[in-house]
Parts: structure tokens; C-alpha cells; sequence
């Protein structure tokens, strides 16, 4: 059940994180037919006492995107707190045309979470740019409380489709722990065709 999403999920995290490979770099050692940019990342919380995210897109030279800023997480983590990922795509960029694509993760709990996606792919691919707890061997409680940094973060990029559809891709994570607070993030990505 993890592994049939997984390759997919990990395919929109990186194109959310990194994106300077979709135009850059990267372009030329794969064979995507497509590239990308990263519109915007944002979060909203019901209770930013209790979690709260803000983070920015930095550009840096001429097509290099990364992602920066911090995310506080003030509650205790047990089995009430849990997670769950949509991915929507919109060929327009309206919002009314946004659908949902096949690829997310079902609502489970964060725990779950942090043994699977989250310790596999998430933190295998940030590498260093934050301080988030790491669990590579599993998780182990507690989970801190505190303010978690990302420095210009991207992604070391495996796991990309070969071939995406043109359009808008929001993906929307959603971290619910009632009835303390809800935490939203979403990220919005450009996905254009190769000019060969
Ligand atoms: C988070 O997203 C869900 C689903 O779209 C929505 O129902 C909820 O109101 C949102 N919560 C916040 C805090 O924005
Ligand atoms: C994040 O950065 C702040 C300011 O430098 C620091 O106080 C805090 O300890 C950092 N967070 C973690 C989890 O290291």
C-alpha cells in the first residue's frame, strides 16, 4: 500500500523542493520531458501557538530554486496527531480547475508516517539543509518541540517521472491534531514541456 504511492509522492516532493534541476542542471543528465517552477509554498494553521509554517521560494542565479524557512511544531505527538497528502493538478491555473490526481497519501498518523515517507524519501533527500529530527532507524519518541530551520533546500533528485502532463500541480499536506490545530501547507508548481 506505501509503496505503490511512493515513487510517485517522492517524484512531487522533489519537484516542489528542488525545481533547479527541473531547469538546470539536472536537465541534462535525465531524460524528463518536461521542466518546472516552483510557484509558491505556503502553510496556514488554525493555532500558530501550536504549529505554524513559513517558508519562501529563493531564486538564486538564473533558474536555481530553493526553499527556505522555518516550521514550528509546539504539540506532543502521539497517536491522535495525523498526516495525509493530496496532489491536484489544473491545466489552466484556475483554481476552479483543479482535480485530484491519483497519487497521495491517505490520512494516517504522523508516527506512521515518520517510519515511512517521511525517513525513506523526506529526510533521505533533504540531506542537510535542515534540522529536522532524523529517525534512520526508526522512530523513537519523542518528537522535539521547536523551531526547525530549512536553508536553501533542495532535493538530490532521484526518483523524477520521465514523463509529467503539462499544468499546474498543487500539492496540499495536511497535519491534523484535534482539537488543538490544524496545519495546511501548499505548494504550487508550474510543469511546461521541453523545447527540444
Ligand atoms: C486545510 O485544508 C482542508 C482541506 O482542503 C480544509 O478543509 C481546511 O479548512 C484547511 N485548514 C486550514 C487551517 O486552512
Ligand atoms: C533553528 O534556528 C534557531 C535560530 O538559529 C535556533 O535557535 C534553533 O535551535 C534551530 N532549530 C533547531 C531544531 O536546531
Amino acid at each position: 500500500m506505501y509503496s505503490l504511492n511512493v515513487h510517485l509522492l517522492l517524484s512531487v516532493f522533489v519537484l516542489v523542493n528542488l525545481c533547479d534541476g527541473c531547469a538546470g542542471r539536472f536537465s541534462i543528465f535525465l531524460k524528463q520531458n518536461w521542466e518546472c517552477k516552483p510557484l509558491s509554498i505556503g502553510g496556514e494553521t488554525t493555532n500558530p501557538s501550536a504549529m505554524d509554517l513559513d517558508m519562501r521560494i529563493e531564486r538564486v542565479g538564473r533558474g536555481e530554486f530553493f526553499f527556505s524557512g522555518t516550521f514550528f511544531w509546539n504539540i506532543d505527538l502521539d497517536d491522535s496527531v495525523l498526516v495525509e497528502m493530496q496532489i491536484l493538478r489544473s491545466h489552466s491555473g484556475s483554481e476552479a480547475d483543479y482535480k485530484l490526481t491519483p497519487w497521495s497519501i491517505p490520512q494516517q498518523t504522523f508516527i506512521e508516517y515518520i517510519d515511512t515517507f517521511y525517513k525513506d524519501l523526506l529526510m533521505a533527500n533533504l540531506g542537510d539543509c535542515t534540522d529536522l529530527p532524523r529517525y534512520d532507524s526508526g522512530y523513537v519518541p519523542p518528537w522535539p518541540k521547536g523551531t526547525f530551520n530549512f536553508t536553501r533546500c533542495g532535493i538530490k533528485g532521484d526518483g523524477l517521472p520521465e514523463v509529467l502532463v503539462e499544468g499546474f500541480y498543487k500539492v496540499q499536506a495536511i497535519i491534523t491534531a484535534l482539537p488543538t490545530v490544524q496545519q495546511n501547507i501548499t505548494a504550487i508548481i508550474q510543469v511546461t514541456l521541453k523545447m527540444f
